[in-house]
């Protein structure tokens, strides 16, 4: 997709070229860029239009008068309107292009257009890529010898299509099973498939959060906008390394470790698919499209692209914007002609599941300045409104995970996930009901700002003496102790009490792996706020995101110092978003292409080549006090 851009004073694009459109009598005013329908850019702003085909051009439902502004007709209002309407500035929404700022006046509803809420509480109102329609067509004779191509086409006048070679075959089978009564299957601009008889209520996709540990898919029906099954897995790579860097690290030490990364990615991809088309009784050859939100390494090797130039300095992305993929590339058995969006990374370590996780927090649509924060291994943070982002990415390390924690854990059964401590006693949420066997990112989080909250762990990271601890949380003390030569507080004892060895504990240098990732994130936002010129308590939101973020309490993000001070209540949970932006893709083409639009949007602040960035980083150490 080609967005208008403008040009700054040395010539640089500077972004699409955007235009302000006034709805009446809502009054809502929005910012879109220039060339976006009038449909699309109400829809994508949860404004309404009347509509039963989604915004495709055949309904001539979502009739709309330009008041102020240009707009001029299209071929289909020619037939929608009369010329005195035409005149009047009556139009097709979903056909008229905002070329200028307009005002809009959009008559009450008739009829209710299908939307949904997904993403970060997004009303996206349907407008799938994938669309079927139903046709009854006049059988030939020899008075009418157009060819079957010809026939299906003219039933569909209004919209320009190309057919595949996969549609050509289906066609004439299809027609004559059926005496001439088919459904056609569009994706964009492209007849796929032709069916016999009447499928049109049969359509799907499905939406994978490609996660360097866990892979997520969501089945989507496509006609009402509504998941019909979820499943997750470990993503099959995992002998490989738990983290990006050491799968990378796998495919330089051995050439063919690519192909067969490669060949788990698709194996975990097509299992998912395989177990939610099974789960909701559709047949996978009901599925037309899938999208698919992954860091840059995941999608990398997912693709069976070479990620090694992601893991060394410059760190160069083989695209951005990718090429045409099909479900197929993928290893997804589903329709054989389906496609597949794979989201496009900003840079290497800024991948597409953030792409995505912008679209569904909708942060380059909100007047308001939020923080966005991915935590994990890597740190993906974004700062911005609708007039700018800044992006970047901060080395966590793997404390979150719990890979570098002594008791450390993955958050499954058996993970401590919440602690709760006063001076006299200790409170221990785990994972699946089960005795705790180690702790995991959140439950880490927890415990520190316990401590903090106890004064048994000073503002340098220090645990406190044992005579210390005792006046401040008298029923706590006897946590504290040693293991070795090093000092550890324990959260359960396995065996008997006093059995350090045997027990889940925290370690100084657990807190010490902890510090260096909040030092690495806290200098991250620091660093773009810097750069918009910005103070902490301008932030007016702060979105935590990903299998972490979801899991921390806010309240203890702002005490470790992991996120700005501002209110508590400004600090929300944005949960699975990359999984919520590749849904969103698939409903509605019109997000897709703001997400799409987002790389031109955001710019990339590098840190590893900042002179200052260790100075601050160790000024990010303390916790505040
Ligand atoms: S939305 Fe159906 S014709 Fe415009």
């Amino acid at each position: 997709m080609t967005l208008p851009a403008t040009q700054d004073a040395d010539g640089l694009a500077a972004g699409p070229v955007r235009v302000d459109l006034l709805y009446e009598p809502s009054g809502r005013k929005v910012r879109v860029p220039a060339g976006v329908t009038l449909f699309d850019a109400a829809s994508w702003n949860g404004i309404a239009i009347d509509s039963t085909c989604g915004g495709h051009g055949t309904c001539k439902k979502c009739k709309v008068q330009v008041l102020d502004g240009a707009a001029p007709p299209t071929a289909l209002d020619e037939r929608a309107f009369r010329p005195d309407e035409l005149r009047d500035g009556w139009r097709l929404a979903c056909r008229a292009e905002a070329a200028g700022d307009t005002t809009i006046h959009v008559p009450p509803l008739v009829t209710r257009p299908k939307a949904a809420t997904v993403g970060v509480g997004r009303q996206v109102i349907l407008r799938p890529a994938v669309q079927k329609r139903y046709l009854e067509l006049d059988e030939p004779t020899l008075a009418d010898q157009r060819s079957d191509l010809e026939r299906l086409l003219a039933a569909m006048d209004d919209l320009e299509l190309r057919a595949d070679l996969h549609a050509l075959r289906a066609i004439g089978p299809a027609l004559r099973q059926a005496d001439y009564q088919v459904t056609a299957v569009i994706v964009d601009d492209v007849l796929i498939d032709v069916q016999p008889g009447d499928t049109s209520g049969r359509i799907f996709g499905i939406a994978f959060d490609l996660g360097t540990t866990t892979v997520v898919a969501t089945l989507l029906d496509l006609a009402t906008g509504t998941p019909a099954a979820v499943a997750s897995a470990l993503n099959a790579q995992q002998p490989f390394g738990a983290d990006v860097i050491t799968r990378i690290s796998a495919t330089m030490l051995d050439p063919e470790t690519l192909g067969r990364l490669t060949g788990l990615a698709h194996q975990t991809l097509a299992e998912l698919a395989a177990e939610v088309c099974a789960e909701a009784g559709v047949d996978p050859a009901e599925v037309y499209e899938i999208a698919l939100a992954g860091n840059a390494t995941m999608t990398h090797i997912a693709l069976g692209i070479d990620p090694e130039p992601l893991g060394v300095a410059p760190f160069i992305l083989a695209a951005r914007l990718l090429p045409e993929v099909l479900a197929a590339d993928l290893g997804v058995a589903v329709h054989p002609r389906a496609r597949a969006v794979v989201f496009p990374p900003f840079g290497a370590y800024v991948g597409g599941d953030i792409t995505a996780g912008l679209l569904a927090s909708g942060m380059d649509r909100d007047q308001r300045t939020r923080l966005f924060i991915d935590i994990g291994t890597n740190c993906e943070i974004v700062l911005g409104n609708r007039d700018w982002l800044l992006a970047t990415a901060a080395p966590a390390g793997p404390a979150f995970e719990g890979a570098a924690i002594r008791c450390g854990m993955r958050a499954a059964d058996g993970a401590i996930e919440v602690v709760t401590m006063t001076p006299e006693a200790l409170d221990l949420k785990v994972i699946g009901d089960a005795e705790p066997a180690g702790l995991c990112g959140s439950g880490l989080v927890d415990a520190v700002t316990g401590l903090i909250r106890l004064g048994l762990l000073d503002s340098s990271g220090r645990l406190v003496p044992e005579e210390r601890a005792a006046e401040l949380a008298p029923g706590l003390a006897s946590r504290l102790t040693t293991l070795g030569a090093e000092r550890v507080f324990v959260l359960h004892w396995l065996g008997e009490p006093g059995d350090v060895a045997h027990s889940v504990y925290l370690s100084q240098r657990d807190v010490r792996e902890l510090q260096f990732a909040k030092a690495a994130i806290a200098t991250g936002w620091r660093i773009l706020l810097e750069e918009a010129g910005l103070q902490p308590t301008d932030v007016q939101q702060v979105l935590l995101a990903g299998s972490f973020g979801s899991y921390l309490s806010p309240a203890n993000a702002i005490r470790l110092g992991l996120v700005p001070e501002v209110g508590v209540l400004r600090v929300v949970s944005a949960g699975n978003v990359a999984g919520e932006g590749a849904k969103m893709a698939l409903l509605s083409v019109r997000e897709r292409a703001g997400g799409l639009a987002l790389l031109e949007e955001v710019r990339y602040v590098e840190l590893s080549d900042r002179a200052d960035f260790n100075d601050r980083f160790v000024d990010q150490l303390a916790f505040p006090s």
